[in-house]
């Protein structure tokens, strides 16, 4: 009678309680090189806990971005579709946001894996980085913020770290802004200088009220441009919590302790309950820092340094995990957004980008160097230890993978360019769902990639690639970053063409000559290409030069207790108060 009951009750919680579903920690570095953490081959560099992570995990060696740009990679990522399909590519120079009050961002009608999680139940939580937009029209709407998108919990930076959001650094985007603003306003006011003394000599006949219109107008705008140079650290540069401003502007003293105790916090509050946690560290995008314990510890200056110091975070999420019983529940991965960002380097001469290992090129280019990204998932008792993949795999992969281990329909209304990767990773596949891919310079196709059936060979066509500078280097230093078009860029016609898994290095362009299928491949993968292409809807451009300029009316502001005028606040202690 006794045990009757005890099955009885055992069977009812066994229906009650549904097959766990995992946890999700998706970690992921800003410009982290392939050729940087210790498992991907780097002696000098020391990351024993994202090492520890690919020794008890699977290893991917031919993970792919979806762009090698911060804002569309992460568009693509958080969707598992082309940035180009969401409007997140742009035909401008500029193919990410910089202002916190721009309008443009990442659609409210996609669909990211954390809206289909949050959907089946879980917590989710998004600590750190965001750089996919926050409002539309005024500055309360939160059109893009990371809660609109499936995230019960935000704490971090709305846009991205720059050399200008820490004191003394910040040169790289002024010098930017001022040749796009400050050189042709000076222009502008010596023609209408000019302009003024024809008029004077009765050269010329234009009513005084236009002029002087004009030259208000002038002043108004280099106006507005010196204060917003002067204020651009706090208006730009703030840490958020939910919908509120915490820190204005930022600080960043400890601030990978703070980002890993709210992570930390975030998984034992939710310990007893599936959660998604996605810790997207500000690490090790330029302007490099490191706490005390980390300063001046690594082999590799102050780029190193932020390394390990975002190495050792791994490990402290890794170990709250252990310590909660949760390891065989959850599915970790680790990922960069994109290649190193080579061209880094202080006019000292002190690399500030980091390593992309033996690829050419890097982050905002589709060399491998650009692309190929570590990509480390863990769990154990599910994912067989120490296996290495290399297979193409992508970024975008993540959104049907953790869609299905979470019991989520993957919505039937779109196009899904993501693979499930459980298959590949438990061994069920030997051969990648992504027969081709197709790499995008912001809204340019670039390149495409085939890895045909029942074939080893990996084939990748370059429509066009960069013209590094200076001769014989590998990337584009005088402009600080390649460009997509234009004069900054060769075109191939044929493209050229690699097999990288025999040419990893894309050094030796096959001919049909050295190919005798030269033709035949070239024919499909066009035609793939063209395939592609057609599958393309037109879509609002997210990142048009008018949903990328600074809005003034867009602008947040924490209003300084001390100080008319200014926007400046710290409520971090507080917080963390809340938060533990
Ligand atoms: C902000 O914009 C939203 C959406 O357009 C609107 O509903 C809301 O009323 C606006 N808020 C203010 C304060 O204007
Ligand atoms: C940063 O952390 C160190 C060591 O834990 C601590 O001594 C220091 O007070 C912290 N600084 C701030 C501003 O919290
Ligand atoms: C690290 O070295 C730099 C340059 O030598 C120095 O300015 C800084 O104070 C050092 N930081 C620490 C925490 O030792
Ligand atoms: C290791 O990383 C550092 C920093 O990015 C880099 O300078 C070095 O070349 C890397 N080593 C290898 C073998 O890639
Ligand atoms: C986790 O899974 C491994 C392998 O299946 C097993 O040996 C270990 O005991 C499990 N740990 C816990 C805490 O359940
Ligand atoms: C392109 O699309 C057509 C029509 O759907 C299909 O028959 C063909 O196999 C596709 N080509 C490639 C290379 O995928």
């Amino acid at each position: 009678m006794k045990v009757g009951v005890f099955l009885l009750a055992l069977l009812w919680e066994a229906r009650s309680q549904p097959a766990r579903r995992p946890n999700i920690v998706l970690l992921m570095a800003d410009d982290l090189g392939v050729g940087d953490p210790g498992c991907y081959g780097n002696k000098t560099l020391r990351t024993p806990n994202i090492d520890r992570l690919a020794d008890a995990g699977v290893k991917l060696t031919q993970h792919l971005a979806a762009s090698p740009l911060c804002t569309p990679s992460r568009a693509a990522f958080m969707t598992g579709r082309y940035p180009i399909r969401l409007g997140m590519a742009t035909h401008f120079r500029v193919g990410v946001y910089l202002f916190s009050a721009s309008s443009g961002g990442l659609p409210t009608s996609e669909v990211t894996f954390a809206k289909l999680l949050r959907n089946q139940g879980y917590s989710t939580a998004l600590i750190g980085k965001w750089h996919l937009g926050l409002n539309c029209h005024n500055t309360t709407d939160f059109c893009h913020h990371p809660v609109r998108h499936g995230f019960d919990y935000f704490y971090g930076l709305p846009v991205t770290n720059l050399r200008d959001c820490k004191p003394g650094e910040g040169t790289v985007f002024s010098m930017a802004y001022k040749t796009m603003v400050f050189f042709p306003l000076q222009f502008l006011g010596v023609a209408l200088f000019t302009l003024a003394v024809l008029r004077f000599l009765r050269l010329i006949r234009v009513p005084l009220g236009i002029f002087i219109g004009l030259f208000l107008l002038v002043g108004l705008i280099l106006a507005l441009f010196l204060c917003f140079l002067h204020y651009f650290r706090p208006l730009n540069c703030f840490l958020m919590r939910n919908y509120e401003i915490s820190q204005q502007p930022m600080s960043y003293e400890n601030l990978t302790q703070r980002l890993t105790l709210e992570a930390t916090g975030f998984i034992r509050r939710n310990a007893e309950k599936p959660f998604l946690l996605f810790l997207s560290y500000i690490h090790v995008h330029t302007a490099l820092f490191a706490s005390k314990d980390f300063a001046n510890k690594s082999l590799h200056g102050p780029y190193g340094d932020a390394v390990e110091e975002m190495d050792w975070s791994v490990g402290q999420v890794l170990n709250v995990l252990h310590e909660l019983g949760l390891a065989n529940d959850t599915l970790v991965y680790f990922t960069s957004d994109q290649g190193a960002h080579v061209e880094e380097v202080t006019p000292k001469g002190q690399m500030h980008g980091g390593s992309n290992g033996i690829y050419k090129g890097g982050k905002a280019n589709n060399w491998e160097g650009g692309i190929r990204i570590p990509g480390i998932l863990w769990w154990p008792g599910r994912i067989q230890a120490g296996l290495e993949i290399d297979e193409p795999t992508s970024n975008m992969d993540i959104f049907p993978t953790v869609a299905k281990l979470a019991g989520a329909p993957l919505p039937q209304d779109r196009v899904i360019d993501g693979r499930d990767l459980m298959p590949l990773i438990q061994g069920e596949l030997q051969h990648s769902d992504h027969e081709f891919l197709f790499h995008y310079c912001n809204a340019y196709l670039n390149a495409v990639r085939w890895h045909p059936p029942n074939s080893k060979s990996i084939w990748k066509i370059l429509y066009f690639t960069p013209k590094f500078n200076p001769e014989g280097a590998n990337g584009c230093f005088s402009t600080h970053l390649c460009f997509c078009f234009g004069d900054y860029i060769t075109h191939h016609d044929p493209p050229l063409m690699f097999d990288v898994s025999r040419d990893p290095q894309e050094r030796d362009p096959l001919t049909p000559t050295t190919e005798p299928r030269f033709h035949e491949i070239l024919r499909t993968m066009q035609e793939a290409a063209d395939n592609h292409t057609r599958s393309l809807r037109e879509v609002p451009n997210q990142l048009s030069p008018w949903n990328i300029v600074w809005k003034p009316w867009l602008q947040l502001c924490c209003p300084s207790t001390t100080s008319l005028l200014s926007c400046e606040c710290d409520r971090e202690k507080q917080g963390q108060r809340i938060s533990n």
